[in-house]
């Protein structure tokens, strides 16, 4: 989805407004712009395409010595993720009202836009873009009476949908003003200088010390310090928040792509999940203390997890966990489905929620229903300070570091590690689970990172298989229990970085209906992790390769059933059956990457997604 940055201070404001779009870059976008203001006025540069046309564009300009007027130390930036209008240098962000005096960046949707414009052709502005996002700019400038704070109260007052906002104005060069509703905003307090922007990464070169806004929270953001005011204009105080992960930690650190090095943060993220949440004194135990997680979460009659994309099979996986280990019914929904439903509430419910970002629009939505229910929430996400984990009452962070790449890795095994977590907890408490029984579970998911890092060990392995198979016009994943959920996220994977057409099959549905797609063209690979079905995924396999399949297992490595069945063989060490899918993932992860890679394609930016979705 769209970037945002904004700069205030005392250094020349393009470089770093240039800066802070590339850290922008993984959410997903199409074309960039910037905003100036210094002394020869409001300057803007866009370009629609990647970050680097932009970046030439106005690298040539300064070279040229025509680059005066791009000087000044303050402006707003913007990387575009087309919904309204296609990609163009016109739609491109800012956009600005009718005299170019009042320059805007928005991430997020004006739902009623039409109406608005309509309302302001009538009052004959006359507009320049198919965005949504232009209504702001005319909207500011309609109330503007040379107070740009008092100007953005009144235009908010009118508008419907998300937002987030950067806003300066020609008449006010002391100020940027930032707004959002239902779109990620942090500002970033340094000294002698502050800023803006959709996520973190963006600021930490320049400071530590954030503040996350809330929805409707208004920032008036000056050289020297940073105002707060609620919707009406009302001033109000905030507390800042200090980042304590590294810069280099959202950079590669030496891999090809973030997508590569984030599959090898695996066991390390892991272990970083797991160990604040164990207790090892007598008997091994589960500390969800910290969470705030206590005996009566588990009075409840029903689990409901919700989510969106690979969050979504996390939670099916859950799902499976929370029956077997906690003996609880469970419904697992996807958020968009969710949102639009009638759904059943019981006010014994709990939901589940859980987000890499923690701002996907769809998820939030759901949650927002839940908690409107009177339902207890518990979010698992990866972000601190995102909107999922202020609004929730419980928050279990994945503590996986930050995640750039588009498509979700270590998020997704971690957030299984947080539900496993959860789980065993609930088992325990509810009896279901006893406590020499949950000990040797937690010996269980101590030795997951290490047998992640020797699965990574082998990728050379996953890696030849992609050079032989990349080329495979229909890829399916087969698997049953744990392993269909994860034969889910292995076909999203695939098809999301290497547009390879990947579907994943409940393996005894085969025979009603997906049977008919398999012919010579088509890759098999069979996820066979659950020992009391191997001689069902045994015959699910020989039907396909009898029609002309290409077939892979990842099984066991001290297992040997499906040596002779399949064309190739990949191990993973042997733990739980349950705890299988952050292993028997990872293979796939690694192959889906590999597959991208043989492709030519960037596995970090695949086309038409976005990292973060903040809008339907
Ligand atoms: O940030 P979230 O976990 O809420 O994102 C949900 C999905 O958009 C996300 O998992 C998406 O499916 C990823 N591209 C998967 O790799």
């Amino acid at each position: 989805m769209c970037g945002i940055v904004g700069y205030i201070g005392t250094e020349e404001a393009v470089p770093v407004l240039l800066n802070g779009l590339k850290k922008l870059e993984y959410r997903g976008y199409d074309s960039a712009g910037i905003a100036v203001l210094g002394k020869p006025g409001l300057v803007i540069r866009k370009s629609k395409g990647a970050l680097k046309q932009l970046e030439e564009k106005v690298a040539a300009e300064l070279k040229t010595g025509d680059g005066a007027s791009l000087s000044g130390a303050m402006g707003i930036g913007h990387t575009r993720w087309a919904t309204h209008g296609e990609p163009s240098d016109i739609n491109s962000h800012p956009h600005t009202d009718v005299s170019g005096k009042i320059a805007v960046v928005h991430n997020g949707i004006i739902e009623n836009h039409g109406k608005l414009k309509a309302w302001l052709e009538a009052h004959g502005v006359i507009f320049r873009s198919e965005t949504d996002t232009e209504v702001i700019a005319h909207l500011i400038d309609f109330h503007y009476n040379g107070d740009l704070l008092l100007a953005v109260v009144e235009a908010l007052k009118r508008l419907e949908g998300s937002y987030a906002l950067g806003i300066i104005c020609e008449n006010n060069p002391d100020r940027i003003v930032a707004v959002r509703k239902e779109s990620p905003l942090v500002v970033g307090s340094g000294r002698g200088e502050n800023l803006i922007a959709s996520d973190v990464p963006a600021l930490l070169e320049y400071t530590r010390e954030v503040y996350y806004l809330e929805d409707r929270e208004i920032a008036v953001l000056y050289r020297d310090r940073v105002e707060f005011y609620n919707e009406e204009g009302q001033g109000c105080k905030k507390e800042s928040s200090h980042v304590d992960w590294d810069v280099s930690a959202a950079e590669k650190g030496g891999y090809e792509h973030f997508m590569l090095k984030e599959i090898h943060e695996q066991p390390k993220a892991l272990i970083n999940t797991l160990r604040p949440r164990i207790k090892t004194y007598a008997v091994k135990s589960i500390n969800l203390e910290e969470i705030g997680f206590d005996g009566s979460w588990v009075e409840a009659n029903r689990v409901v997890i919700t989510a969106c994309g690979t969050a979504w099979h996390a939670g099916m996986i859950g799902k499976y966990a929370f029956e077997h280990f906690a003996r609880i019914p469970v419904d697992v929904d996807i958020a968009s489905e969710y949102r639009y439903r009638n759904p059943v509430f019981n006010p014994r419910d709990i939901f589940i929620i859980i987000s890499q970002s923690g701002e996907t629009a769809d998820t939030l939505a759901a949650m927002r229903m839940a908690r409107k229910s009177g339902a207890r929430i518990i979010a698992i996400t990866n972000v601190v300070g995102s909107t999922l984990a202020r609004e929730a009452d419980l928050v279990m962070y994945t503590w996986a570091g930050p995640e750039i790449a588009v498509a979700s890795t270590k998020a997704f095994t971690t957030q299984l590690l947080c539900i496993y977590l959860i789980a065993l907890q609930f088992g325990f408490l509810r009896g279901t689970i006893g406590g020499d029984v949950l000990a040797d579970y937690i010996d269980a998911l101590e030795n997951l990172s290490a047998y992640a890092a020797r699965i990574l060990d082998g990728k050379e392995n996953i890696q030849r298989f992609a050079s032989r198979q990349f080329n495979k016009s229909k890829v399916f994943f087969l698997g049953r229990l744990f392993d269909y959920a994860v034969s889910l996220e292995s076909a999203l994977k695939l098809k999301e970085v290497s547009y390879t057409h990947s579907e994943a099959f409940a393996a005894g549905e085969l025979k009603h209906g997906p049977i008919a797609l398999v012919d010579e063209s088509t890759l098999v690979v069979a996820l066979c992790t659950q020992s009391s079905l191997f001689d069902k995924m045994d015959s699910n396999i020989k039907e396909v390769k009898a029609r002309g399949a290409a077939t892979a297992a990842i099984t066991y490595e001290d297992v040997d059933y499906f040596d002779k069945t399949v064309d190739e063989v990949f191990r993973i060490p042997h733990t739980l059956d349950s705890f299988t899918p952050i292993l028997s993932v990872i293979p796939c992860q690694l192959y889906a990457y590999y597959c991208a890679v043989q492709r030519g394609l960037d596995p970090d930016k695949p086309r038409n997604l976005a990292k973060s979705v903040t809008v339907e």
